[in-house]
This record gives C-alpha cells, sequence and structure tokens, in this order.
C-alpha cells in the first residue's frame, strides 16, 4: 500500500482525478476511513465543535490537537494525514506558527499542517514552507474568525468580497500552500479559484467545480444532532442507530435479559 503524499495530491490536480478528504480525531475512525481508501486525513479543530462540545472552534488548544492527531496517526496507514493548527498558535507571529507546526509534525506524525487565512497569512504560510512544512491553506468562511464574520455566513457573494477571495486565493498559492479549502462560498468562486491556480482547491460547501471535497466525519454520518446545514449530505444516521442499541442495552439489564448463560463464563 503506497502512502499519500503531498505530491500526489497535487499530481491528482494534474489528472483531474478528484481528491477525497474527510476529518478524523480518533484511532478507530482514522483506522476505517483510512481502509476505505480516503486520500486526506484532516484532524480538523472542529474537533472543537463535534469531539469536545464547545460552541466554535476557539477554545481549541495546541494540547488538545497534539493529543488527536497522534491518536490519528496510529490509524492513519496510507493517507496523507493533516492536522490543523488552532486559533491563536500561528496568528501571533512566524516564531510562534514555526514552533507550533513543528511540533505537529514532528511531535505528532502530522505531514502537513492546515490554516485560515488568506493575504493576511501569507508571510506565516511562506515562513513555513521555507522550513519544509507543507502547508494547505483555508479560505472563504474562517471558523476562527466567528466573530469578525458575525456567524457561519456564505462568502463571496458580493463583488468586493468575491475580489478579496480571488486575491487570498493567489496570496496562498504565492506563498506556497501546496492545497486550499475553500469553505462556503457560491459555486461559480470555486470554479474561478479552481481554474485560476495550480494548486488543489479542496471544497466544503463551495459547489461540484473543486478539485476535492471535504466534510466532517460526524456530519455525513449523522452525528451532529440538529446541526445541518445546507451542503452536508448525510449518509447515514448514525445516532438513531446507537441510541436504539444504548436503549436496548439499559433495557436489557434492567429488566435481567442481559449477561445471559450465553454471555457468562461457566
Ligand atoms: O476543522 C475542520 O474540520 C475543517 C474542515 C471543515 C475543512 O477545517
Amino acid at each position: 500500500m503506497k502512502k499519500t503524499t503531498v505530491l500526489d495530491i497535487q499530481r491528482m490536480k494534474q489528472e483531474q482525478k478528484k481528491i477525497v478528504m474527510l476529518t478524523a480525531y480518533d484511532y478507530p475512525f482514522a483506522r476505517m476511513l483510512d481502509e476505505c481508501g480516503i486520500d486526506i486525513l484532516l484532524v480538523g479543530d472542529s474537533l472543537g465543535n463535534v469531539v469536545l462540545g464547545f460552541e466554535n472552534t476557539l477554545p481549541v488548544t495546541m494540547a488538545d490537537m497534539e493529543h488527536h492527531v497522534r491518536a490519528v496517526r496510529r490509524g492513519c496507514k496510507q493517507a496523507l494525514l493533516v492536522a490543523d493548527l488552532p486559533f491563536l498558535s500561528y496568528q501571533v507571529s512566524p516564531e510562534d506558527a514555526k514552533r507550533n507546526a513543528g511540533i505537529l509534525i514532528k511531535h505528532t506524525g502530522a505531514e502537513a499542517v492546515k490554516l485560515e487565512g488568506g493575504e493576511n497569512m501569507a508571510s506565516i504560510i511562506r515562513a513555513l514552507t521555507l522550513i519544509d512544512i507543507p502547508v494547505m491553506a483555508h479560505i472563504g468562511l474562517t471558523p476562527q474568525s466567528i466573530h469578525r464574520m458575525g456567524g457561519y455566513k456564505v462568502q463571496g457573494k458580493q463583488e468586493a468580497q468575491r475580489q478579496k477571495l480571488l486575491a487570498d486565493a493567489a496570496a496562498v498559492e504565492h506563498a506556497g500552500a501546496f492545497a486550499v479549502v475553500l469553505e462556503c462560498v457560491p459555486a461559480s468562486l470555486a470554479k474561478e479559484i479552481t481554474q485560476l491556480l495550480s494548486i488543489p482547491t479542496i471544497g466544503i460547501g463551495a459547489g461540484p467545480h473543486c478539485d476535492g471535497q471535504v466534510l466532517v466525519i460526524h456530519d455525513l454520518l449523522g452525528l451532529s444532532g440538529k446541526f445541518r446545514p445546507k451542503f452536508i449530505k448525510q449518509y447515514a444516521q448514525l445516532e438513531d442507530i446507537i441510541k436504539q442499541a444504548v436503549t436496548a442495552f439499559i433495557s436489557d439489564v434492567r429488566s435481567g435479559t442481559f449477561p445471559d448463560k450465553e454471555h457468562s463464563f461457566t
């Protein structure tokens, strides 16, 4: 089984093969998704929302990321492993960014980092790529900017925003990013950016024209409660299945049906 590298991901754009990325936060999910043949596993800072129960991604720490990336590393044999840099781990200075990205590469086994921002983060992307840390950029709706954006809203609808996103996309490519996530942007703009850039675009809520697609695994499997924005396609409703199983277990134990002879030692 061949290990996927950033070069493979970039080649996929040239060969017009769709890149498929999913998030993972622990060993069992990493193992299952890897065995399915996923191209990229992302330990996203969506960890904060879907696993740690925070309202947004801002409280996620480097310690949280290190802990979860290590677990995912153990299950990830073939996919490219990308780790998110959490809020405030890279924005303050290039030195902070290098140290924290370096920790994720050196101590957790991540093979690339992802960070949010366009033109404003170009110098940080440049600083990381100059020390050979591959960077996936993330523009459009950037959840770490939730307070500035005033909510989770589609970005790039007005002409000024559209121009800004085109400039952001060009800036991250120029700074050395190997790929860029486009989150919640109109499909026509995502298409334009995808045609403009030589690095792959990976869309989430960005329509069908990107070079690849990403979803949060909990959203795809129906494990995110009532959270269901328009761009999410649920491929299973695991929450219902889990609740049915747990309700049956509670009932069996309370009624004395479990454990029975079959599940006991003689
Ligand atoms: O944190 C995350 O899971 C992400 C993806 C949604 C791209 O950034």
